[in-house]
């Protein structure tokens, strides 16, 4: 089965109108002088949304949100629905980034109900896994990921290959210290087995945590990842070009 690769920005709460407006022209004009061999994706906070729609359409690079709410419409201050991030072009919406669960107590069932929700609108959910340090020092990587997918795996295979999974180690998150390729094959290699045994072989598995341009190409060269989803390198355009090359 053949994944396309997919390399994706999680810009999270950075820039303003000026800096987004510097670094899409730059991926911008980056892209259009080096023919890409990956998907590219950039999620936005979501009042940038309509720029970097303005910037990016018609372009090769596509968009999306960090979050979404599981509802559709209606009194829920503060959230953003699927439908809105539909209107501003989105094609992709991250869900249950490990800042997520950890700072504003996400749960499994929440990040199911928003991943429902996503599909159900036509977005493409993006659904972020990973253990704490402490999880993954007491042997727990493969439970944990395992808790955190279980709901999802029950999805229909058509729905569930409609789906991208990142595995991003708490751990690797910001702080410089990514897994190595060996050690981040071998969780991806779990997961996939998971998605195989629910016919799911077409989801791209992406990891994260200190994605950098030095160390993407031996992690891009792992049989079992299909990509990265990538924090602080990505607000760098000579950065985030250089892992969408590798
Ligand atoms: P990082 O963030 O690349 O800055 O480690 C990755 C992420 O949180 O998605």
């Amino acid at each position: 089965m053949t994944r396309p690769r997919l390399v994706m920005g999680n810009w999270k709460m950075n820039g303003s109108l000026q800096s987004n407006q510097q670094l899409l022209e730059q991926l911008v004009a980056g892209t259009s002088k080096q023919a890409l061999s990956c998907e590219l994706v950039v999620c936005a906070p979501h009042p940038y949304l309509a720029q970097v729609q303005h910037v990016l359409q018609n372009t090769p690079i596509s968009w999306g949100a960090q979050n979404m709410s599981s509802y559709e419409a209606g009194a829920y201050t503060g959230e953003v629905s699927a439908s809105m991030l539909l209107d501003f072009g989105c094609k992709w919406v991250l869900l249950g980034h490990s800042e997520r669960r950890s700072l504003y107590a996400e749960t499994d069932d929440a990040v199911l109900a928003k991943t429902e929700a996503a599909l159900a609108a036509g977005l493409i959910p993006v659904i972020c896994v990973g253990e704490t340090e402490k999880e993954y020092l007491d042997g727990q990587t493969e439970a944990v990921v395992l808790r955190q997918l279980q709901a999802i795996l029950k999805l229909s295979p058509k729905l569930l290959n409609s789906v991208v999974i990142a595995y991003e180690p708490v751990w690797a998150i910001g702080t410089g210290k990514s897994a190595t390729p060996q050690q981040a094959q071998e969780v991806h290699a779990y997961i996939r087995e998971l998605l195989r045994q629910c016919n799911a072989e077409a989801v791209r598995i992406l990891y994260g945590g200190s994605v950098n341009a030095d160390n993407a190409h031996a992690l891009f060269t792992m049989p079992d990842i299909d990509g990265a989803l990538v924090g602080g390198a990505s607000l760098k355009a000579v950065d985030f070009l250089s892992i969408a090359a590798a």
